[in-house]
């Protein structure tokens, strides 16, 4: 499968490639070719050092893709809506992955469009630690956020919010973490199922609708949250029986 990955330059892109880049055609994506190129390069020399087949090029995100036919979208949230536009040309009858965690440090917001809520870090007990909230999108999530945007009839699924990218990104480790999935589509998703199992130990759970996005989103800041103040590092997530 071709798989294009919008912003794969950075944190979470270079998991992604490193995992799938034996098993797919893989071109990652940046706003500068030179640099997708350079890093598609890097990337690819990590799966041949370790005498894995490595499919991986690069070019700019629109040239990724309008190649591809699963097009990851790893960008901050607030970039996103800008790509989606540059994008829209090239996204017909393409699967897209949205595993955009829209949060912010050291501020929460109540309702999306209040004011926010903000505890000025000084007046807390524990004020040394920061901390992350999940900021709710006026849609309820940014994965029907991005659904606004895109152009009628494309599939968006929603999934692997919770990985974190150091982990993702080592080859040495195998992550036993379940990855929520969601979507509107029984087609896409069964898709994206398949490249959460192409990661071993990687399990794929349904969650439900892109309308159930948010629970899953708002995991990410959790864990995190968890990380910094427990001294752990990394979380991931897994559903036991
Ligand atoms: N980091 C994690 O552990 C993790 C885990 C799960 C989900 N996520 C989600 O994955 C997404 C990406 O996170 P990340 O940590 O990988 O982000 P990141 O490294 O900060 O950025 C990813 C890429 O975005 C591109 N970019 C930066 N500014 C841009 C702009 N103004 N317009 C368009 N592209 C721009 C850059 O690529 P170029 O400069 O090459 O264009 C950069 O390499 C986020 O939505 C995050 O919530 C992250």
């Amino acid at each position: 499968m071709k798989i294009a990955i919008i912003g794969g330059t950075g944190n979470i892109g270079k998991g992604f490639a490193v995992r799938w880049g034996s098993k797919h055609e893989i071109i990652v994506g940046s706003r500068d070719k030179q640099r997708a190129e350079n890093k598609a390069l890097e990337y690819a020399n990590l799966l041949k050092d370790r005498n894995m087949d490595a499919l991986i090029t690069g070019n700019t995100n629109l040239g990724a893709a309008s190649e591809a036919e699963v097009i990851i979208l790893a960008v901050r949230y607030s970039k996103v809506e800008s790509i989606i536009e540059q994008l829209k040309p090239v996204l017909d009858r393409k699967i897209i992955v949205s595993v955009v965690v829209p949060m912010e440090k050291n501020q929460c917001t109540i309702l999306p469009d209040s004011d926010s809520i903000q505890i000025e870090a000084t007046s807390r007990e524990d004020f040394k630690a920061d901390y992350f909230c999940y900021m709710t999108p006026k849609l309820g999530s940014a994965a029907e956020e991005i659904d606004a945007m895109l152009p009628e009839g494309i599939e968006l699924v929603s999934a692997f919010h919770n990985v974190p990218a150091a982990k993702l990104a080592n080859l040495d480790l195998d992550l036993d973490y379940d990855i929520g999935v969601c979507g509107n589509y029984m087609r896409s998703k069964e898709i994206v199922f398949d490249l959460v199992r192409d990661i071993p130990n990687m399990r794929p759970i349904d969650v439900g609708p892109l309308e159930t996005s948010s629970m899953i989103e708002a995991l990410t800041p959790l864990v995190i949250n968890i990380a910094i103040r427990n001294q752990k590092k990394d979380i991931g997530i897994k559903f036991v029986d």
